[in-house]
Formats: C-alpha cells, structure tokens, sequence
C-alpha cells in the first residue's frame, strides 16, 4: 500500500496573536499566512485584531496597517492600490482576488482568512513565486508580429477592434490561472487560463500576422487541451474577463483551419 507523506512544511501551525490597541471599538480579526522557508520554520497563521476605525477600508488598507503598526516583518507585494497592476493578488477569505479592490465588509465570516495564490512556491508569506506563470506568457509571444514593417499605419475597424475587447483589460494578476485544477495539477505543462488569454488576444487581432503559428505553437495535449471547462478562472477574475471563453475560440479555431 502507498504510504503518502505530506512534506514537514505543509503544517501550518497557530502563530502569534496580535490584540487590537485599546479604546478600538470597530475591529475585525485577520488570519494571515507567514512563511519564510529560509527560517526552516513551519509556516504559520499569525491573527491581528485590526481596528478599523484606524485604516481605510480595504483589505489591502487592512494589511498595511498590520504591517506599519503591528508586526513590520509582513512581506506583501502592492503597487497601485487601484486594481491595475495586479501585484497584491492573493486568496482572501477563500478566494483569488486583489487586496486593493476587496472591502473588509465584503468577506464573508467571523475572520478574515489571507493567504498566498495557491499552488504556487511561497518566497515569503502573501509573495508567491510566480516564474512559471511569466515563463507561461512568454511562450506564447505576447506581442504583435508581421513578415515585414508595415509602410503606413496598420489600421484595423471598429468591428475588429471591438474582437480584443475582454482581453487588453488582463492585469496578469495570476487570480485565474492559480483557482484552475488543471493548472495545479500541470502548471509546468499547461499554460493555463491567463497565458491562454492572452494567446487569444493576438489570435484575434487583425493587425498580427502569424496567427497559422501561434495555433501550430498550442497545438499539443498540454498547452492548450488541459482545459476541461471548469470556469473556475471566470468566476475569480477581479476584471470580470472570461479566460475560459478565449480558451474555447482558440479550441474553435484549432477545428475551422482543419476543415
Ligand atoms: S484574466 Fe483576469 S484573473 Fe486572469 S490574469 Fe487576467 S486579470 Fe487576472
Ligand atoms: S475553464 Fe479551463 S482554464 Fe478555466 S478554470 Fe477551468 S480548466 Fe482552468
Ligand atoms: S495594488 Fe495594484 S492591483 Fe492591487
């Protein structure tokens, strides 16, 4: 009979406790994930009790708060604040979001649960380590290409504009690709939801002039085929996009150039 044995590091253990400063009357408590493999240490749910009356409303308010006046050791990955750039994707209260554009009262239950994207190698705490994920969109060439530079300005109509709406708005938060199974279970073979979005957004785009090989380069049972229709990555998006619907045009195209 196999013997399975969970590696030392996937026990998270009870952390520390963080109380809230006395006199708060409006708080909330925070579970947050803590990880630094390099401390041989088991990771670790550390709570604060947050007062809300002291931070902005956000859960990306909330955890720098945490950071700035309760445990300054917190590792979390943010930029714009304003869901554009896409760093401080990470699994809130059970789900793949952006901590920028996720209110505390919008999280369900008692705790507010925050851990990493999963699936993916922790560099620190709520930082992933996402190569794979970049290695994933390189692949497919995420740029526009012709036989040779055009001698006046490429134009294209309203109506085939129009194709790469629902595809240019991709943040590349990684929300999507990190909520598919397919991808858990193959990340390193198949490009999942958002590579595979982005594939699309070329395919569709009258300017570019290589979709024969941009169809040829997905055409193996990993890359492309992993997609078995769950919609997982259409149900997290934070933009609202349908990565599983731009899997399907590209599944759709594989079958038209056959004939
Ligand atoms: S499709 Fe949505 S969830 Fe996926 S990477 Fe782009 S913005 Fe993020
Ligand atoms: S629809 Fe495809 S890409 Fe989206 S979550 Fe499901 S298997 Fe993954
Ligand atoms: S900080 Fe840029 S998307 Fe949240």
């Amino acid at each position: 009979m196999v013997q399975l044995t969970l590696p030392q590091n996937s026990r998270v253990r009870t952390g520390g406790r963080f109380p809230a400063p006395q006199g708060a009357t409006r708080t909330r408590t925070f579970k947050v994930y803590r990880y630094d493999p390099e401390s041989g240490d088991n990771p670790r749910w550390d709570t604060f009790e947050v007062d809300l009356d002291a931070c902005g409303p956000m859960v990306l308010d909330a955890l720098l708060h945490i950071k700035n006046t309760m445990d300054s050791t917190l590792t979390l990955r943010r930029s714009c604040r304003e869901g554009v750039c896409g760093s401080c994707a990470m699994n809130i209260g059970g789900r793949n979001t952006l901590a920028c554009t996720k209110g505390v009262d919008e999280v369900p239950g008692r705790e507010v649960t925050i851990s990493p994207l999963p699936h993916l190698p922790v560099i620190k705490d709520l930082v992933p380590d996402l190569s794979n994920f970049y290695k994933a969109y390189q692949s497919i060439e995420p740029y526009m290409k012709a036989d040779a530079p055009p001698e006046k300005e490429r134009l294209q109509s309203p109506q085939d504009r129009e194709k790469i709406d629902g595809h240019y708005e991709c943040i590349l938060c990684a929300c999507c690709s990190t909520s598919c199974p397919s991808y858990w279970w193959n990340s390193d073979k198949y490009l999942g939801p958002a590579a595979l979005l982005q594939a699309n957004r070329w395919i569709v785009d009258s300017r570019d002039g290589d979709t024969s090989h941009r169809l040829d380069a997905l055409e193996d049972p990993f890359k492309l085929y992993r997609c078995h229709t769950i919609m997982n990555c259409a149900q997290v998006c934070p933009k609202g996009l349908n990565p599983a619907a731009a899997i399907a045009h590209i599944k759709k195209a594989m079958v038209e150039r056959r004939g």
